[in-house]
């Protein structure tokens, strides 16, 4: 990992050593991918005042997320299918946040099980949840999360419908992997991911394989996932979940001002500006377009948290500065455990730290609380 240097390096590498279907499925986005370019065009339009002669000698990046104390203002996103990445791709990535002091989010569509998870660390992790059509094994899996001391619950509200990644469909994405000729060649010349991946706890999706009824082969399990969108959710369904859920609950998917509205009056304590990192609604705003109308309608209510485009320290500070309190990373961590498994997140983690201590200080600044918008230039 010596001569990695951003994120980008990282990307470069995932893509060398995990078989492209799977490359693939975390770089890209929905339809044209409009939003997904918006998302980075956007942030990079955002211009720093560049400070002088003011003393930086104590900048400290720590910060409060969701009540607890934090290294810095950063989480990690939930991420389906990380064990495909690597193998046991989800605790890895879960111990490399821990011991960089940040939370992480393990994803409803991971290959380890929330109970793998709770058994490989030491601290608790946030878990992210898809309500589903089979609301007796929602239930069931908010419980388990629940015996596994997880310490927040994020919703994701953004997905009732999917949107279309053409390249998925190009590529063939299955979990667990079909074997064709041309995936075997793939596989075949990924050595390290191959074996890394057949070391692994588990090759399908851990937290829905032995817990559905009926469902015993891979064939069904992919009927049922694909059935089980549920177009019906809305808002009062909050009040359902809050019911079985006692802790934090985070909203994931806000990119409204008026959804924004509704979410303050709904009793979570956080939302997640985002359009899922632009595998969702293709031609939507990019996220950090939508941050400041939302905080300043709300941002006094609720704990207002960003993603989608975050490749950098200087994004996360364009967020904070645009209201934000933190910032999720999605793909930034994903290239990163691809590249080179918990090594490779801790290096995502380490480089955007180490960006963001030196944005501070070259905008004059010492804590994450004085980040505000006349850091910008407007
Ligand atoms: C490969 C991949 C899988 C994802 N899976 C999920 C998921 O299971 N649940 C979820 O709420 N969000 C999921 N997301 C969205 C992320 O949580 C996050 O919103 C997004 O990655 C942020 O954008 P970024 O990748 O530009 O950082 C996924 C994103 C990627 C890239």
């Amino acid at each position: 990992m010596k001569h990695i240097t951003c994120i980008e390096d990282l990307r470069e590498l995932h893509k060398r050593r995990v078989p492209k279907a799977f490359f693939d499925y975390a770089d890209r986005g929905s339809y044209a991918e409009e939003t997904l370019r918006a998302n980075r065009d956007d942030l990079q339009q955002i211009k720093f005042r560049q400070r002088v002669l003011v003393d930086v000698s104590k900048r400290d990046l720590s910060t409060d997320i969701l009540g607890e104390r934090a290294a810095m203002p950063l989480v990690l996103a939930p991420v389906g299918l990380l064990g495909m990445q690597h193998g046991d791709g989800e605790i890895l990535a879960c111990r490399a946040a821990q011991a960089a002091g940040i939370p992480f989010t393990q994803s409803t569509m991971s290959i380890c099980s929330i109970e793998d998870i709770a058994a490989s660390v030491d601290k608790p992790f946030w878990f992210q949840l898809y309500v589903m059509k089979d609301r007796g094994f929602i239930k069931s899996l908010i419980e388990r999360a629940i015996a596994a001391k997880c310490s927040a619950l994020v919703l994701t509200v953004d997905l009732q419908v999917m949107g279309q990644r053409h390249q998925d469909i190009k590529n063939g994405m299955t979990v667990p992997p079909e074997w064709s000729l041309s995936k075997l060649l793939d596989f075949a010349s990924k050595p390290a991911w191959m074996s890394g991946i057949l070391r692994g706890k588990r090759r399908t999706f851990g937290n829905l394989v032995g817990h559905l009824k009926g469902i015993d082969d891979v064939a069904a399990l992919s009927v049922w996932i694909n059935s089980q969108f549920d177009t019906t959710l809305n808002w009062k369904d909050i009040d359902w979940i809050r019911s079985i859920w006692p802790g934090k609950l985070v909203l994931k998917g806000i990119l409204d001002v008026e959804d924004a509205e509704i979410a303050a009056k709904s009793g979570a304590q956080g939302i997640v500006v985002s359009n899922h990192g632009g595998r969702q609604l293709d031609g939507a705003p990019s996220s950090i377009e939508a941050l400041p109308e939302i905080v300043d309608e709300v941002g006094s209510q609720m704990e207002i948290m960003f993603d989608s485009g975050v490749r950098s320290g200087q994004d996360v500070m364009r967020a904070l500065a645009l209201g934000a309190k933190s910032c999720m990373i999605g793909r930034a961590y994903a290239y990163g455990l691809g590249a080179g498994g918990q090594a490779g997140v801790a290096k995502a983690i380490e480089l955007i730290g180490k960006e963001l201590t030196t944005t501070m200080g070259l905008c004059g600044v010492n804590t994450i609380a004085e980040i505000g918008d006349h850091v910008l230039v407007v």
